[in-house]
């Protein structure tokens, strides 16, 4: 049963849009300031919700305080960066102190924070060499830039799905559109960007295997995220990811493994660490700049080496104002320092409150008749996860392990997870994104208990809506 046309479901979200509208009164008398200066009132569409989003004032822990005082429990926490919370002492307290002693804004030349991360980092990824840069979008463009150098190839196989930033190799299927994940995703690309840029789906051996015997030769890199970010939350099966470790070696193509989400989130390392895959090329950032503007392409000493002076520069994988920024490494050192301190704890209490979450709003949704299923769940290599998205597929038999079917309107309603959930849940003090997102260690199990209560009560207004 296709999803897109159901009345009740677009009757309900117009309801909850109008309440919205009247609880978050400051939040639109913002907006319409902000639509005087900035395209759609601000810099980055995941934060520009319809009708508006509320303004944030202030964050602390699993909560943010709003202009209208509202105190809202947030998953969304920066973008999924913020694993121990909303400005979290054990960062902002060394960041203070720093300021003060006059550590910590740019000042472009070299600094120790930035040896001490990069110790720290490759000592847990088990890379042999890091280059940082401000923002997951220009790491895994520099990864695509020196594996094509690198192999003097030109062709990039990504995942139908795969969301690597804003950068122009992988800018094809990464919204779903009438090809599926398949089409360009902006005007204004080179060429290239169709041409030279293939995907394969999720998960699927088949047509990784498929994809490689057609276009194998002509691979300079396999571009995936061992958990998909964006379009499910899905881990890769332990077989997916070696496969493509194996086919990557035997067609002399190199795997970048894109940990922008995934580093740090489930253990004091790469998530490929628990996979027991070593990548060519990772890139790492959220998590890794402890709040503050940190990425990092870390991986084979011989293909970073591209960019340095024994190989004469070859690659411009340089530059940056505020590259290797000195806050931001401190902010990124004290992180990582705190999650290797405590990840014999940290991550295994992120997970049973995954869990529970995740059992508890299937239940709750299920309590009002309404099938509704969790992913971000772990599987044999990686023991639990802090990642959930809330899906409605249309059948209780919807795999939801690959992209398109969470996607795609006729496997799951896309509006009711992406529109209704946000609007609904915000009725009752709860961020979400895609579903949910992610718990952070702040987020206590009173916190856990009010969101469960106010998916209960959103469970009954869909229920009744639907009628
Ligand atoms: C897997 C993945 N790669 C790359 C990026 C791009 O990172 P940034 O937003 O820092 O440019 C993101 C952003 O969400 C991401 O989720």
């Amino acid at each position: 049963m296709a999803t897109e046309n159901q009345g009740w479901r677009d009757a309900l979200l117009a309801d909850l849009r109008t309440r919205y509208e009247r609880r978050f009164v400051r939040s639109r008398q913002a907006q319409e300031r902000a639509l005087r200066y900035l395209i759609d009132g601000g810099s980055h569409t995941m934060r520009l919700f319809d009708p508006f989003p509320f303004r944030a004032v202030s964050a602390q822990g699993a909560r943010v305080r709003d202009l209208d005082g509202h105190e809202i429990i947030d998953y969304w926490q920066g973008h999924y960066a913020n694993i121990l919370g909303h400005n979290p002492a054990a960062i902002t307290g060394p960041l203070a102190e720093a300021l003060n002693r006059g550590h910590g804004l740019q000042t472009g030349i070299v600094e120790e924070t930035q040896t001490d991360l990069a110790e720290l980092l490759l000592s847990r990824t088990g890379d042999e060499r890091v280059r940082f840069t401000t923002a997951g979008s220009l790491a895994t463009m520099y990864c695509t830039i020196l594996a094509r150098a690198f192999t003097g190839r030109t062709m990039v196989i990504k995942i139908a799905g795969g969301w690597h930033g804003a950068q122009p190799l992988a800018l094809r299927g990464t919204r779903y559109g009438r090809e599926g994940f398949d089409g360009l995703d902006s005007l204004g690309l080179p060429q290239e960007s169709a041409s030279e840029t293939v995907v394969t789906r999720y998960n699927d051996l088949d047509d990784l295997q498929a994809v490689f015997k057609r276009h194998g030769d002509r691979a300079a890199c396999l571009l995936i995220e061992p958990f998909l970010g964006t379009s499910g939350f899905i881990a890769a099966t332990p077989e997916y990811l070696r496969t493509a470790r194996e086919l990557t070696w035997r067609y002399g193509a190199l795997l970048i493994c894109d940990e922008i989400i995934s580093g740090f989130r489930f253990c004091a390392a790469g998530l490929q660490k628990l996979y027991g895959v070593q990548a060519d090329l990772s890139t790492y950032g959220k998590i890794v700049g402890g709040g503050m503007p940190v990425a990092a392409v870390t991986g084979r000493a011989d293909v970073l080496a591209l960019a340095g002076k024994a190989t004469g520069r070859k690659v411009l994988f340089e530059g940056g104002t505020y590259s290797a920024h000195p806050a931001s490494m401190l902010a990124g050192k004290v992180m990582l320092e705190h999650l290797v301190q405590h990840e014999s704890t940290l991550y295994p209490q992120l997970a049973a409150a995954g869990e529970r979450l995740r059992a508890g709003i299937e239940k709750v949704f299920a309590d009002h008749g309404v099938l509704a299923r969790c992913t971000g769940r772990g599987n044999e290599v990686l023991p639990g996860s802090s990642m959930i998205q809330v899906h409605f597929p249309c059948r209780e038999d919807v795999a939801l392990d690959s992209p398109d079917l969470v996607w795609n309107p006729q496997h799951c309603d896309v509006a009711m997870r992406e529109q209704v959930l946000k609007l609904g849940l915000l009725l009752r003090d709860v961020n979400v994104s895609h579903g949910l997102g992610a718990l952070s260690a702040a987020h206590s199990e009173a916190d856990l208990s009010q969101t469960l209560e106010a998916f209960d009560w959103l469970a009954g207004e869909i229920a009744r809506a639907r009628g």
